[in-house]
């Protein structure tokens, strides 16, 4: 029995082949590359049963991914993640309480040990030494963390106002880090001009064909946890849109399998006021996005002004009859803090935006009371900077202040 399913590599653009037995980069035509598998043989060998009856964690859906073997599988011990209903935070009368799916219990704190784990692996496979990545914090401290693992070398590129703690846990993990004055995508051209020169495999979302994979795993995953009976909306964080994309490829896999049936959830790509292009383009109808001029949001993650996945993103929100939403920075703030205050769970500023953006959509009608809702907290809350405690108490003078 095949370990791993993969057969070739199609250009999501064009359709072109390209084979799987080589380190791929983007395809020819400067698009992504998306792994395809044979689900024909796939569904006669392998039951749902035979995967649930594996241990709760990320590989074992390794039909699925495209490692060949379990000797390169670079792992931290990446748990199936937790979903818990908000119960007690704000929603409108009538609605369902919404379920985040909690990316924050992930080795590294985010869901980017689930791409990273995959292309650090797959680096692995073809004997790559040094990686390099442009990175608003996450995923510079998952390529860290798996490279160190691997011992390969690791190049991080960061925007310059990057949360201060991602920066750190990117050196202590052994890589090389800058902060670069200029924004994500300024951060992927210095990779792309250093690539050759300096030997690096770039791993910039999109740009390497199996990030992707393991980001799929999460549509794989929910589709387990909810027993095959898919959510009706999935509100995500939106940035370079790797995990949406990821999703929308797992369940038209698990479909094709005859491992879930009826309509796939509704996509909703949430962004943030100051940085939207994704909304805009959805809004205007448009197949690509137009880079955003002066991007700006607390919710670092998803300032990314130019997505080289645009039209994918905006292909699954059309095609699962989704949405997009941006809302402001305040009321991100507003929804991090109703939900630490009212359900104990400390949001990312990018997880409390589909909170935000959730609220907003019942209450304008695009989604439904009984709706199922799914919303995507991709990092734990702890990386990020939070308000200051300046209350004091003296042992001298114990409840002078009442
Ligand atoms: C916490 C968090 N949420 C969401 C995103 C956006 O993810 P994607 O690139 O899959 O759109 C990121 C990316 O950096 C992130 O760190």
């Amino acid at each position: 029995m095949p370990y791993s399913y993969a057969t070739h590599l199609e250009c999501s653009a064009t359709g072109e082949r390209h084979e799987v037995a080589v380190l791929q980069g983007l395809s020819r035509a400067g698009k992504p590359l998306l792994v395809r598998y044979d689900l024909a043989a796939l569904r006669r060998n392998v039951a749902r049963a035979d995967i649930e009856a594996r241990p709760l964690n990320l590989w074992r859906w390794r039909e699925l991914l495209p490692v060949p073997d379990a000797a390169h599988e670079v792992s931290l011990g990446e748990v199936e993640t937790p979903l818990i209903e908000l119960r007690n935070s704000e929603r409108p009368a009538g609605f369902a309480p919404p379920t985040v799916k909690d990316e924050g219990r992930l080795p590294t704190g985010s869901f980017k040990a689930r791409g990273l784990a995959l292309a650090v692996s797959m680096a692995s496979v073809f004997g790559v030494r040094r990686v390099a990545i442009p990175t608003n914090g996450n995923a510079g401290a998952a390529m860290a963390a798996y490279a160190a693992r691997a011992g390969m070398e690791a190049f991080c590129f960061c925007p310059d106002d990057t949360p201060e703690i991602n920066l750190s846990e990117i050196a202590l993990q052994g890589a090389r880090v800058w902060r670069v004055n200029g924004l994500i995508n300024d951060c992927a051209r210095l990779v792309g001009l250093g690539k050759e020169r300096f030997g690096w495999f770039d791993m910039s979302t999109l740009k390497e064909p199996y990030r992707i994979e393991g980001k799929k795993t999460m549509g794989l995953e929910l589709a387990a946890q909810s027993r095959w009976q898919l959510p009706d909306v999935v509100f995500y964080p939106t940035g370079g849109g790797t995990g949406l994309i990821g999703m929308w490829k797992a369940w038209s896999e698990l479909a094709a399998l005859g491992w879930i049936e009826g309509p796939l959830p509704r996509l909703v790509a949430v962004q943030s006021t100051g940085c939207a292009p994704i909304v805009r383009a959805f809004e205007a109808g448009a197949e690509s996005a137009t880079p955003w001029q002066n991007a700006h949001t607390i919710a670092s993650g998803i300032r990314v002004p130019a997505a080289i996945g645009d039209f994918l993103i905006l292909r699954a929100l059309r095609e699962t009859r989704g949405f997009a939403l941006a809302v402001e920075d305040a009321a991100i703030e507003r929804a991090r803090t109703e939900v630490a205050g009212k359900d104990g769970l400390l949001l990312s500023p990018e997880g409390a935006a589909t909170y935000a953006a959730y609220l907003a959509a019942a209450r304008d009608g695009r989604i439904r009371p009984s709706d199922r809702v799914i919303l995507f907290n991709c990092a734990s809350g702890l990386k990020y900077p939070m308000p200051p405690v300046t209350a004091r108490m003296d042992l001298a003078r114990p409840f002078a202040d009442g």
